[in-house]
């Protein structure tokens, strides 16, 4: 097994320091209940209840893809941090669900919002799409490469979905989120590291098996409903489980933070077995975690700002806040960032 690790050897040392200065979501209105899935596949709300804390999701009607969920999340992002699209140099978006193979999603957003001045690429990691798509556009901005970067996680996952498979289907939904750096003057809150691994043994634990250039869509293909997720879901979970406590601490002892210093902790939402055990792992009390999964399942690279937008909107994080993240998803990928909040 070889596992790459990625982030600083040292301390983060950036040319300049990198803040939040906009995030928005958009979830699309129609909800998918537990009482809606009990109709389509052997299931119960008490089941999908207990196992995954999950009460329900919204769901994208057919004709809506990605780009569409993350252009109203981007566009609400701008306007928050008081910029025009125009400003944006750079954009990334994390997603597993591109509106098509090519051109990727970044473009189509580019061109739906307007980004005349930006380039830009989608990246893949699954559920750490978000958290890798941040730290991509810290990158770019603690360079002095752009003054401010867009940085989108946005799944249909419904398009992926088999609403035949219980296994699979109570667990994801659809949404996005978009936030926008810029450099913070000194003194200001801003992000102050990270930590990423892959481990590409874990791939075929949680997969999407037809599509790419391995198995190109056939009509054996999508008769042996290929292209669809397929998970062993008890590897996800143990891999999930070990990994994100192991990722957070990693990252809390590089910057010499004790974890009862956090003011609050955001999981990537798979389910609240997982947030739970990670938290305990670091001995964070429930108060100081966000689980909001509850209402939007598994959205994939849309979980973490979902969950930091509905922090903030309860009051539960404000400026100045010592906040973590962290994320586990297919690939294996795992990863974990500290910051000041900033908004
Ligand atoms: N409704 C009713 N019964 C079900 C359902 C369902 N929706 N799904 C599975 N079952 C049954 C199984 O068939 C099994 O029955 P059996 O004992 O007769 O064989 C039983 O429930 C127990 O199944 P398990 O898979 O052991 O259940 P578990 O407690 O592991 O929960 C779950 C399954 C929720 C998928 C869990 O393993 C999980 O959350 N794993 C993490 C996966 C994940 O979140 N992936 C998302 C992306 S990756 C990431 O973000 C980490």
């Amino acid at each position: 097994m070889v596992i790459a690790t990625g982030g600083p050897t040292t301390r983060l040392s950036m040319s300049r320091p990198v803040k939040i200065a906009g995030l928005a979501t958009y979830v699309p209105p129609r909800t998918l209940t537990n009482a809606d899935l009990e109709k389509l596949v052997d299931t119960s709300d008490e089941w999908i209840l207990q196992r995954t804390g999950i009460r329900e999701r919204h769901i994208v009607d057919p004709g809506t893809a990605t780009s569409d969920l993350a252009k109203e999340a981007a566009e609400g992002a701008i306007r928050q941090a008081g910029l025009t699209p125009g400003d944006i140099g750079f954009i990334v978006v994390g997603t597993t669900t591109p509106d098509t193979i090519f051109p990727s999603t970044a473009c189509l957003l580019q061109d739906k919002i307007g980004a005349n001045h930006a380039w830009g690429f989608d990246l893949g990691a699954a559920c750490s799409g978000f958290l890798y798509a941040l730290t991509t556009g810290m990158h770019m901005v603690a360079s002095g490469a752009h003054e401010h970067a867009l940085v989108v996680g946005a799944d249909v996952m419904s398009s992926i979905i088999d609403y035949k498979d219980r296994t699979t289907c109570v667990l994801f939904g659809d949404g996005a989120g978009a936030v926008v750096l810029s450099a913070a003057a000194p003194g200001e809150p801003s992000i102050i590291g990270y930590e990423h691994q892959i481990d590409g043994a874990g791939g075929p634990a949680l997969c999407m098996p037809g599509g790419g250039s391995r198995m190109p869509a056939s009509h054996e293909s999508v008769e042996q409903r290929m292209h669809y997720v397929k998970q062993d879901g008890q590897a996800v979970f143990k891999f999930a489980v070990r990994k994100s406590g192991e990722i957070c601490r990693r990252l809390l002892d590089r910057h010499g933070v004790d974890p009862s210093k956090l003011d609050l902790f955001v999981s990537h939402q798979a389910n609240r077995r997982i947030i739970e055990a990670a938290a305990e792992r670091l001995g964070l009390p429930l108060e100081r975690v966000v689980i909001n999964l509850e209402r939007y399942g598994n959205t994939t690279a849309a979980t973490v700002p979902l969950a930091l937008a509905d922090a903030v909107r309860d009051g539960r994080l404000k400026q100045g806040n010592l906040v973590m993240l962290a994320s586990v998803g297919a690939g294996f990928t795992a990863g974990a960032m500290l910051l000041r909040w900033s908004l």
